[in-house]
């Protein structure tokens, strides 16, 4: 019971800071599945930061590199893959990553959200509007689709990133082999 079903793959979706690249490196390193940070790799393919792609290409040439990248992992199997805070809002998307991962939604309050982004300058998304209000209004305005793309929700607030991992592990004990 410690590998996932053959061919499947986990995406970890949610708003940005919510805890999806330290729980896919973690994931990696307790159950020995391949993390996959989908930012990360479009950075590098694109040989740019995501401010410089956004900033030189636009939103909807970022958009469609995350829907490309999606396709190609939808290939893959025994990944955990964190998706970029803005990957789920698009119904292809989603349908990409259901194919043949599960989603997990990672959650945080507004407040533990501001706290953990406040200080970084590198999603073009927030680049000035750092504030506790925009940030609540934003996540607002994402939770229904966030939550209509989930297989399971995961609140991360207070919880230690080895505690979430456990969280979801366990729950994807059906699906484990
Ligand atoms: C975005 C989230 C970012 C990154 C880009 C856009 C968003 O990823 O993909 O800045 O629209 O929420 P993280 O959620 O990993 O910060």
């Amino acid at each position: 019971m410690n590998q996932l079903k053959i061919g499947m793959n986990i995406m970890l979706i949610g708003f940005m800071g919510a805890g999806k690249s330290a729980v896919s490196r973690e994931m990696s390193r307790l159950y020995g599945m391949k993390a996959v940070e989908m930012d990360a790799m479009i950075e590098e393919r694109e040989g740019m930061t995501i401010n410089e792609i956004f900033a030189s290409r636009g939103e909807d040439y970022f958009r469609s590199c995350e829907t490309a990248l999606l396709e190609e992992l939808a290939g893959q199997s025994g990944l955990v893959v964190s998706c970029g805070g803005g990957a789920a809002l698009r119904p292809q998307n989603v349908a990409l990553m259901k194919k043949k991962g599960l989603v997990a939604l990672l959650t945080a309050s507004p407040e533990t959200i501001y706290s953990r982004v406040k200080d970084s300058h590198d999603r073009p998304i927030l680049n000035g509007n750092m504030t506790p209000e925009y940030i609540a209004g934003l996540m607002e305005k994402r939770k229904a689709p966030y939550r209509q793309a989930a297989d399971v929700e995961i609140s991360t607030d207070g919880k230690t990133v080895e505690e979430i991992c456990r969280e979801l592990w366990n729950w994807l004990s059906a699906y484990r082999q």
